[in-house]
């Protein structure tokens, strides 16, 4: 099969790789990837963006692609799925109809009030003095969300009620999330611990996947502003047997069905963030997509070809389908350019990526990255490099992709230190 990837991350280098073993795949195309992408055997780099959906179409057309495995949301939010359908090109991902379950707050929340889905309590306004009354009516904390794609920008959770007042202005004022933020979403805090679910769904079926956890803060301790992600690992202990069949039986299973039977099937992978009240396992957010990084340390578990998994997602057909998982654990340490997740520079070279490339069990995913006119590796993003190992157990996956971090030359890069302190103190 001629296969191609869209997105230029982490997770896309992740996804590339495991397609590259499979015996079903010929030929792998990226649009648009990055230096370690380009690097993989087999691979083709092409210039088109992961949100220019007539180029990537006319593309996928040209080289008589037969299956699009589309890693982040845009594309999947602007209907890429759709307009590859209506080509004649299979692809991995929700239609923009079930996208909506990220695309739009609004109806998440919508959706799980009709189907009894358990999620925080909300309003929904299209207007700043009915939220702002609603937000004096129910008073702090409180959060508020802008209800469209604001890249990953677009929550806040509120301390006081001026706090909250601020940032219903700055969304429906200032335009701070541009059309994003003319609906919002506001809703009732959760306190508890925070942990994610993956899952492939084929319209009808949910096949849940080993449990990743990440790290969303920028600092030590899970502290300071939130980030795409500076680390994950799989599994964790945070996830057990009795939690997944709740949150299978009480989240994911009723919103698949309830998507079908709103004529919205979803198909590809359904992420979704819970809090683990003490009510019990409430959904925070879906996205419509693999997580990054989380999706780095799945796919070093992954003992089962991927594709004909995802193929069994975009053809209806999971039903009996059974995924393996290697025993072992996995960790990827996010390496990112100085000043991240604020202003950070491009272009500072990387050195030693060979030297901790050659590390058994270690595999370096490129995220931000470029090559330069020299061969140099460059940085080229903020999250610029995810550093993934495999070992006995999360304390030995741990200290192996530490070595590999240490390999690794770039005195402008940074990481946490301490990724899987939560599994490693419970252990
Ligand atoms: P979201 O993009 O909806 O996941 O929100 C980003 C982050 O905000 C989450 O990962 C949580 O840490 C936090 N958050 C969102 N909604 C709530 C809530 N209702 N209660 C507490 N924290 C929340
Ligand atoms: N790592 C969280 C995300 O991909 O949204």
């Amino acid at each position: 099969m001629r296969i191609l990837v869209v997105g230029s991350g982490g997770r896309e280098h992740a996804l590339v790789w495991a397609l590259s073993g499979s015996p079903l795949c010929d030929e792998i195309h990226c649009a648009p990837g990055n230096a370690g992408i380009a690097a993989e055997e087999g691979v083709t780099c092409v210039a088109v963006g992961a949100e220019d959906i007539e180029g990537l179409v006319a593309y996928a057309r040209e080289q008589a692609i037969d299956f699009v495995v589309v890693g982040p949301e845009a594309p999947l939010v602007a209907g890429l799925v759709d307009r590859l359908a209506e080509a004649g090109i299979k692809a991995f991902g929700p239609s923009a109809a079930a996208a909506a379950l990220e695309g739009s707050k609004a109806f998440m929340k919508d959706l799980c009030a009709r189907h009894g889905i358990p999620t925080a309590a909300y309003g929904r306004f299209t207007d700043a003095e009915t939220a702002k009354a609603y937000v004096r009516e129910c008073g702090a904390p409180i959060v508020v969300k802008a209800d469209g794609l604001a890249a990953g920008k677009g929550v806040t959770v509120c301390e006081s009620v001026e706090q909250a007042l601020e940032a219903i202005d700055q969304a429906m004022r200032d335009e701070a999330f541009g059309a994003a933020g003319s609906v919002l979403v506001i809703e009732e805090f959760m306190a508890g611990e925070e942990v994610s679910l993956f899952a492939l769904v084929d319209g009808e079926i949910a096949l849940p996947l080993a449990a990743a956890q990440d790290h969303k803060r920028v600092g030590e301790g899970d502290r300071g502003p939130n980030t795409g992600g500076m680390g994950a690992y799989s599994p964790t202990p945070a996830f057990d047997a009795d939690l997944l069949e709740r949150v299978m039986a009480e989240i994911v299973r009723p919103t698949v069905a309830a998507m079908a039977a709103e004529g919205r099937p979803y198909k590809g992978v359904l992420f979704a963030g819970l809090m683990l009240t003490a009510e019990g396992p409430k959904l925070l957010e879906y996205n419509v997509r693999f997580g990054d990084p989380e999706c780095q340390v799945l796919m070093m578990r992954l003992k089962s070809d991927l594709l004909p998994a995802l193929l069994a997602c975009a053809d209806g057909v999971l039903e009996s389908f059974d995924l393996r998982w290697y025993a072992e654990a996995a960790m990827v340490v996010v390496m990112a350019a100085e000043g991240y997740p604020g202003a950070y520079e491009k272009g500072s070279e990387i050195r030693g990526l060979e030297a901790a490339a050659a590390l058994p069990d270690v595999k370096v995913f490129h995220a931000g990255t470029k090559r330069g006119e020299s061969g140099a590796c460059l940085a080229n993003g903020g999250r610029v490099l995810g550093v993934a190992a495999l070992g006995a157990d999360v304390g030995a996956a741990r200290d192996l992709a530490y070595r590999a971090v240490d390999l690794i030359d770039w005195s402008q890069g940074f990481c946490r230190r301490d990724i899987g302190w939560r599994a490693l103190d419970a252990s």
